[in-house]
This record gives C-alpha cells, sequence and structure tokens, in this order.
C-alpha cells in the first residue's frame, strides 16, 4: 500500500493514476474527500486527515509500505503555511513511517536551503534533513517550479480580462518543469529500491521568464493579451500591507519577487541522462493539455 499525501494536488492528480494503473494500492490522503473525486478507480483509496495533525497521520499510515509526501503549505486553503506543512506536517509523516516501517519519497523543491530567501525552501530542507536522519530508507525528488499552476493563473487572467499581470519586470529565467515529468520520476523512486538514499533533481527543457510564458501562453492559445507589469516597489508594498492579514497572499508576493531577482536557473541535463524514459514535456505541450 503506498499512502500518497498531497494525491489531490497538481502532482498527485499526475502520481495516483500512474501507480493505480501500474497496479499498487494506492490510499490518498487529503482534507476534504471531495477534492478527491476526480481520483477514484480500481485499486485507489481516499482517507480524510490533516498532516498537521499526528494522530490523523498515523491512522492514515498504518499498513503502508511506502508514504509519498506531495503536499506543501505555500497556498491554498485551511491557512496552511510552510511551517506547519512542510516542517511540522513532514515531521508527523516521517514520524509515522519511521514507526509503520515504511519507505519514504519526500517530494521537495530545487535549492532547498536552510538560508534561502523564500521560507517554503527552507522548510523543504528542514524536512529533508529530518528524513535523512530517520533512518528509514528514503528518496527525495526536487523538482523546479511547475508549469501547470503558472500556466493556469496566467491562462485565466487572458480569459477573463484579456490582460495577463507579471509581477515585477518579469525578465529573469526561471526553469520550469511539467508536473507530468515529476510524476513519472516519482513513480521510479517508489518502484526501484536502488534510488533509496538519493535526491533526484528534475528541471524542464527550458528556463523561461515570465514575459516569455505570457508569450508562449498567447501563441498556443492564438489570442492576444495586454501584459502588464506590477512594479517591485509595489510587490514590497502588497507583502508589507498584507502580512499580518492575509500572510498565503504576503508570502506569494515575495515569492514572486525573490523569483523576479534570483538565479531560477537549472539544467536538467543530469537526471535526463539518467532516467532517459521520462516525459520531457515543454511549456507550449503543458499548456495545449491543460486547454484540452
Ligand atoms: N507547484 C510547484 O511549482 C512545485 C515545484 C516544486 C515542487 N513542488 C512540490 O510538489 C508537491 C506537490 O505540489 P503541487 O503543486 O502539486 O501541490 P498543490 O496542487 O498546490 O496541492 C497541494 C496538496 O497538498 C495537500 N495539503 C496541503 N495542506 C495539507 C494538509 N494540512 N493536510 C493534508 N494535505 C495537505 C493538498 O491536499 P487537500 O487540499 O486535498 O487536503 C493538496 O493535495 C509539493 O510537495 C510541492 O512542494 C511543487
Amino acid at each position: 500500500m503506498i499512502l500518497v499525501a498531497g494525491g489531490t494536488g497538481t502532482l498527485g492528480t499526475r502520481l495516483v493514476p500512474r501507480l493505480a494503473e501500474a497496479g499498487h494500492a494506492v490510499r490518498v490522503l487529503t482534507r476534504d474527500p471531495a477534492r478527491a473525486q476526480h481520483l477514484a478507480g480500481p485499486g485507489v483509496q481516499v482517507v480524510c486527515g490533516d498532516v498537521r495533525d499526528p494522530a490523523q497521520v498515523a491512522q492514515a499510515v498504518r499498513g503502508a509500505g511506502t508514504v509519498i509526501s506531495a503536499v506543501h503549505g505555500f497556498a491554498g486553503p485551511g491557512r496552511v503555511s510552510p511551517a506547519t506543512v512542510d516542517r511540522a506536517g513532514n515531521a508527523h509523516l516521517i514520524g509515522a513511517a519511521a514507526r509503520a516501517g515504511a519507505t519514504f519519497v519526500l517530494v521537495s523543491v530545487v535549492g532547498a536551503g536552510p538560508a534561502h530567501p523564500i521560507g517554503l525552501f527552507r522548510a523543504k530542507r528542514a524536512a529533508e534533513e529530518m528524513l535523512r536522519a530517520s533512518g528509514i530508507p528514503w528518496t527525495i525528488v526536487r523538482a523546479t517550479a511547475f508549469m501547470e499552476p503558472w500556466a493556469t493563473i496566467m491562462g485565466r487572467m487572458l480569459e477573463t480580462s484579456g490582460k495577463i499581470l507579471v509581477f515585477g519586470r518579469g525578465d529573469n529565467p526561471v526553469n520550469f518543469v511539467s508536473a507530468t515529468d515529476v510524476a513519472a520520476l516519482v513513480e521510479r523512486a517508489v518502484t526501484d529500491p536502488g534510488l533509496r538514499g538519493q535526491v533526484l533533481e528534475i528541471g524542464g527543457p527550458d528556463n523561461l521568464t515570465f514575459n516569455q510564458v505570457a508569450a508562449i501562453l498567447q501563441e498556443t492559445t492564438g489570442r492576444h493579451a495586454t501584459v502588464r507589469h506590477i512594479p517591485r516597489p509595489a510587490l514590497q508594498g502588497i507583502a508589507w500591507l498584507t502580512a499580518a492579514i492575509k500572510p498565503a497572499l504576503a508570502r506569494q508576493v515575495r515569492a514572486a519577487l525573490t523569483m523576479d531577482t534570483i538565479d531560477m536557473t537549472f539544467d536538467p541535463t543530469p537526471t535526463r541522462r539518467a532516467f532517459p524514459g521520462l516525459p520531457d514535456t515543454g511549456m507550449p505541450s503543458a499548456i495545449k493539455e491543460l486547454l484540452a
């Protein structure tokens, strides 16, 4: 039995059917079973629970031979945060997996580190360290930014207003990977015992600026948009004003500022050479898949 925490998310929605189709029994942990309706099928069980609650996590992990953590608390419903989900929630999952004697696959981020300017990246690194110290068999899969959430956000703006808002200058290259490619690598991490104790880093074929993503979106959809930029000082003001009342928004705005300024490029070649069978989805294909 494979427990997938985060099975309802962008990655989980691509990972759970892959695992089930390969013949694995999969248990999806979600705070709201209604969010897992699209995953229903043979071999897929859905359990209700919150990774912030150790008792609910212990219940969900019972009987699992593998635990996959594909959760994050960067944004989303339920007043989540990187501290409570990526740090504490992962600690609960790792502890329960250790007690159950399960293997653990942690989905993390390329760049995870103790001094990273984005809190999520610091919390992911803390989870990685906890996992390494746990003594259980583990594999860490670090990914660059997923294409699908950004394409969805920008695509919605294009559709509803004919405008695309870009945070900051939008001229800093960022590596984007499709969640489909990441799901394929996570499946490999689960099924290949030779990958225990390894950190696998996956990125997509291109380092793209947000201005380029906006252009690709227009080309792929055939719809013209006015691209507007929110200047960096305005973003700094929004982050400052919303910090106390809307911490998730402030977090997202601060992260957008960081993505506009620090090196977010990545060379995917080593992992792609090591796993030649993985899909290598480009941004236009990911957008077309979303449109379909
Ligand atoms: N998105 C990216 O750009 C990106 C890049 C690199 C790595 N990653 C990593 O890839 C993984 C999947 O990300 P994603 O973008 O696919 O996520 P997503 O679509 O935003 O979904 C978040 C998932 O986390 C679950 N979750 C959040 N808080 C939870 C809690 N308190 N208890 C239980 N479940 C909780 C949600 O489950 P319910 O809402 O159903 O409870 C949902 O399945 C994460 O580990 C993320 O850090 C993401």
